[in-house]
């Protein structure tokens, strides 16, 4: 390590992954430091953020949050923004050497592009981003010397057992998922669940869209074709494994017969280090793992009748192209409608395939085909809602 310390930008700082990050930028001090971050409505949260980090510049994408924020840090050094333009520039800027992407959702894209571009370290907790647009950032890192990191525990679990071996090695990655709230309910029970139950995640405490995605499995989905996309593994390649406590994080069977697995407690502390200290680990924070409390783990196969997201997954990772990107916006859109209590929640999946089925695929999209595509998708669900709504009413 050279006296020069990293310098980090966390987009997204408000979050439940910005919070970790700070956490664990706290512990590598003053070996990493943040200077920048950005929120979309927590104002008093970035306000107090840039205080005690003495943050260099904040960017609020909410308009009506800027005023009071750049009121509340009048007396500080710290640069204000405002608007989705200033994320772009945050991760561009030459003074950051990695940028944590940790918002939530399509609107993390343009930032992950941007520092792709200007060939940083990216730590991309954004899988929404690689989902989207796998297909471009993959190829852009390549050219522009760009070290795309997954912040995503079951990614960062593959990078760490594909460390031990060579690419060519690999014969299969089992993804684990703790298979979520409603890993036992049948598809009726589903069909009749609450948002609150939804929301109620046994092993990990995320972010609300995240966590709903887990409920669903359309995480899984999503981070299928991440995988696909950040290890350029074919679906024959990729399986998924049921774990409900959560202590595996994935594992890389490689052609001796060795399977490699990476084992901690679940705490996003851990994944977030490794993607900042990569390829060495530092001291962290992350409570020890004690297998004699554990006890016992346990596996199971996935069910696709009950958690149909999966087979999207696989399905979108197969296709590649623009299908990624339905993917992500339907069920974006989906999981908004879900959470405004216009739709059950079996239909987040279900709209989310009636969109995969209408779709006019293309196999090598440009970015403007991508952004046109998650447009038509989020489009398509605000139709079929209003449908809906008006069967509803008849
Ligand atoms: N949480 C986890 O354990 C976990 C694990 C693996 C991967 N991830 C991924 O990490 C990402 C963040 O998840 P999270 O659980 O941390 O979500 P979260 O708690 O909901 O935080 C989202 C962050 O994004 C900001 N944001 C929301 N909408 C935005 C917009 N339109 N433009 C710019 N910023 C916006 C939020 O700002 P405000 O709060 O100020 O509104 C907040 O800082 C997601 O892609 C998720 O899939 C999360």
């Amino acid at each position: 390590m050279t006296n020069q310390p990293k310098r980090v930008s966390i987009l997204g700082s408000t979050g439940s992954i910005g919070l970790n990050s700070f956490a664990v930028l706290d512990g590598l001090s003053p070996d990493y430091q943040p200077i920048s971050a950005s929120a979309h409505s927590q104002w008093q949260q970035l306000a107090s953020q840039a205080r005690k980090y003495q943050l260099e510049k904040v960017v609020i994408t909410k308009p009506d949050c800027y005023e009071p924020l750049k009121n509340e840090l009048s007396d500080t050094k710290t640069q204000v923004l405002c608007g989705q333009e200033h994320l772009v520039d945050l991760a561009a800027d030459e003074h950051c050497d990695i940028l944590i992407v940790a918002i939530v959702g399509a609107a993390g894209l343009p930032a992950v592009l941007a520092a792709t571009k200007a060939g940083k370290r990216v730590a991309v907790a954004n899988k929404e981003s690689l989902v989207m647009a796998g297909c471009l950032l993959m190829p852009m890192a390549k050219e522009h010397n760009a070290n795309i990191l997954p912040i995503d525990s079951e990614h960062s679990a593959i990078l760490q057992a594909m460390h031990s071996g060579h690419r060519r090695e690999v014969e299969k990655v089992s993804i684990t998922c703790s298979g979520g709230p409603f890993r036992t309910l049948t598809k009726e029970q589903m069909a009749h669940v609450s948002l609150e139950d939804a929301l109620n995640h046994p092993t990990w405490d995320m972010g609300p869209k995240i966590t709903i995605d887990s409920a669903t499995m359309m995480n899984k989905a999503l981070e299928i074709v991440e995988a696909r996309w950040l290890f350029d593994l074919s679906t024959d390649e990729i399986e998924v494994v049921i774990h409900p406590e959560s202590i595996i994080h994935s594992m890389v069977e490689f052609c001796d017969g060795s399977t490699l697995a990476q084992l901690s407690r679940p705490d996003m502390k851990c994944p977030i280090q490794y993607a900042l200290t990569f390829p060495d680990r530092m001291p962290g924070l992350s409570e020890r793992l004690n297998l004699h409390d554990i006890g016992q783990l346990n596996f199971e196969p996935p069910d696709f009748e009950r958690f149909p997201a999966l087979r999207l997954g696989f399905e979108v990772a197969q296709k590649g192209g623009t299908a990624g990107s339905v993917l992500n916006a339907a069920n974006e859109a989906a999981v908004e409608a879900f959470r405004a209590h216009k739709i059950g929640f079996t239909q987040i999946v279900e709209l989310t395939e009636q969109c995969l089925r209408n779709h006019n695929w293309k196999e090598k999209p440009t970015l403007q085909e991508i952004l046109e595509v998650d447009k038509l998708a989020r489009q398509e669900v605000e139709n079929c809602l209003e449908d809906l709504g008006a069967k509803k009413i008849r």
